[in-house]
């Protein structure tokens, strides 16, 4: 594996922000600093005296998890991208009410962006009176009917709106708001990304 930027915070916000296709005078503007500022901490070997809020605002400019800016850590991305192949997509299977509900592939992760979680997702579940709602969650979620078709409840469990997706229906879903998918095939399997 390339192993990018091991060496001081300097030299990670400065691979970083190359990487992202950004240059100093953009990354400055973001943070509402002058471009002058961004050269001394990229060109400095040692750590620029940053609180940890002002770390996580960079961080945050450079779309990415303020642990990267960290001297000693290691990239888990190869020139820029980490690949997962065919196969090695741990699986769970979550139960709900008691019973086996969705299997969760768990697609490639990265700690450069912790917020995202591709999953493709068995629906075990079939038949509209099977639904059983989840609390919501952090974080939107972009859903892909891949296999089958689904039918979908959301919002308030006692009163909730319900549609049926046929396979190769798109869903985006707030953040914390409840929702349950069972098929309405003998099976069916979703691409879910939380983000
Ligand atoms: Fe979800």
């Amino acid at each position: 594996m390339n192993v990018e930027a091991t060496s001081g915070f300097g030299a990670k916000l400065r691979s970083r922000r190359q990487q992202i296709k950004l240059n100093e005078h953009h990354l400055a503007d973001r943070l509402g600093i002058n471009a002058e500022t961004v050269r001394e901490w990229e060109q400095s070997h040692d750590l620029p005296d940053l609180t940890l809020a002002q770390v996580s605002d960079i961080a945050k400019a450079l779309d990415t998890n303020p642990a990267t800016l960290v001297p000693g850590h290691r990239s888990d991305l190869d020139n820029g991208v980490k690949l997962q192949y065919a196969g090695d997509a741990d699986a769970i299977t979550g139960k709900r009410g008691g019973a086996e509900y969705y299997t969760y592939h768990c697609l490639v992760r990265t700690h450069t962006a912790p917020n995202m979680v591709p999953l493709l997702v068995d629906v075990l579940r079939q038949g509209e009176d099977e639904s059983q709602f989840n609390a919501g969650h952090p974080g939107g979620e972009f859903i892909y009917v891949l296999e089958g078709d689904v039918h979908m409840r959301w919002g308030d469990p006692e009163a909730p709106s319900k549609a049926d997706l046929p396979q190769g229906s798109s869903i985006y879903i707030a953040p914390f708001v409840p929702h349950a998918f069972v098929a309405t095939t003998p099976a069916a399997r979703l691409l879910a990304v939380n983000f």
